[in-house]
């Protein structure tokens, strides 16, 4: 079976520049602008710029002629759907028949871009300050859980947020989101090669693949691809897609 090769583009809030606010379109200069602190506009900006400029690198055409569909899996399960465009964004227009999906945490930014396979991917920082006791239950089952607890204490917090990114991986993947339920979806240790064991879900998937991604310390980062054959990624380069836009 031939591999699906998934391509990532991994950037920093640090690429802003005010020249990248031109390749967004309304509804993004919008959403931009509405967040508060510019950590977020920041890590916002630079990943929908990313997304623009990969898929217009793939799909041979301008930035401007890529657009967006969003999908919420759970809203179209629901009778009362919330009546606004969120969730997975689905490239359309000029890129369409790509998959994209986006991440950021921290100093990272992550654009996983694949050809005709839903993909996934998710980037935690590995931070100590959240209270990761209060969202262990909401999270793990109750045999991670366990597994959990054995890790030594020092690594403790980085072994969640590895369950985290793997789990949010698949959920994205999915287009459910966190609506999927985390503790649902069962995963292989977080110091163990990366697998799904378990998804207790009507809707889980046919065809599932997983790995873990090198984010850099104090991060733990994943990828899922809703396909059955082997997956494998490339690395963009960045500085040159980035650096060829005005600043
Ligand atoms: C949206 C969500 C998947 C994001 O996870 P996160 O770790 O907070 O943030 P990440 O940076 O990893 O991912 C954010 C990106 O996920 C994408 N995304 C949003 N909803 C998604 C979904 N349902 N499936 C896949 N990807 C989704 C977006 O591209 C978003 O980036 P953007 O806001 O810059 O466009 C997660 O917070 C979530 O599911 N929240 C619950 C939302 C909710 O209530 N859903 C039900 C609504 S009716
Ligand atoms: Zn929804």
């Amino acid at each position: 079976m031939t591999a699906l090769t998934c391509r990532l583009w991994w950037a920093s809030p640090d690429d802003a520049s005010p020249a990248l606010l031109d390749l967004l379109d309304p509804e993004e200069r919008e959403r931009h602008a509405r967040f508060r602190a510019r950590a977020d506009r920041d890590r916002y900006l630079v990943a929908h710029a990313l997304a623009r400029l990969a898929l217009a690198r793939e799909a041979g055409c301008e930035p401007a002629e890529v657009a967006f569909t969003l999908h919420c899996r759970s809203c179209e399960r629901r009778p009362d759907p919330r009546p606004e465009p969120h969730g997975k964004p689905r490239p359309a227009g000029a890129a369409a028949g790509l998959e994209i999906s986006i991440s950021h945490s921290g100093e990272r930014v992550l654009l996983a871009l694949a050809h005709g396979v839903a993909v996934g991917a998710d980037v935690e920082q590995v931070s100590a300050d959240r209270d990761t006791d209060g969202l262990v239950d909401y999270c793990l089952s109750p045999a991670e859980r366990g597994d959990l607890d054995r890790v030594p204490g020092d690594r403790r917090t980085e072994g969640f947020f590895g369950y985290w990114a793997r789990k949010e991986a698949l959920l994205k993947a999915t287009g459910d989101g966190l609506s999927g339920g985390l503790a649902a979806v069962g995963v292989s240790g977080p110091f163990e090669p990366a697998g799904v064991l378990a998804w207790d879900s009507p809707d889980a998937p046919e065809h599932v693949r997983l790995t873990d991604l090198d984010a850099g310390p104090g991060y733990r980062a994943a990828l899922a691809a809703l396909t059955p054959a082997p997956l494998t990624t490339d690395t963009g380069d960045t500085a040159a897609l980035l650096g060829a836009v005005r600043r």
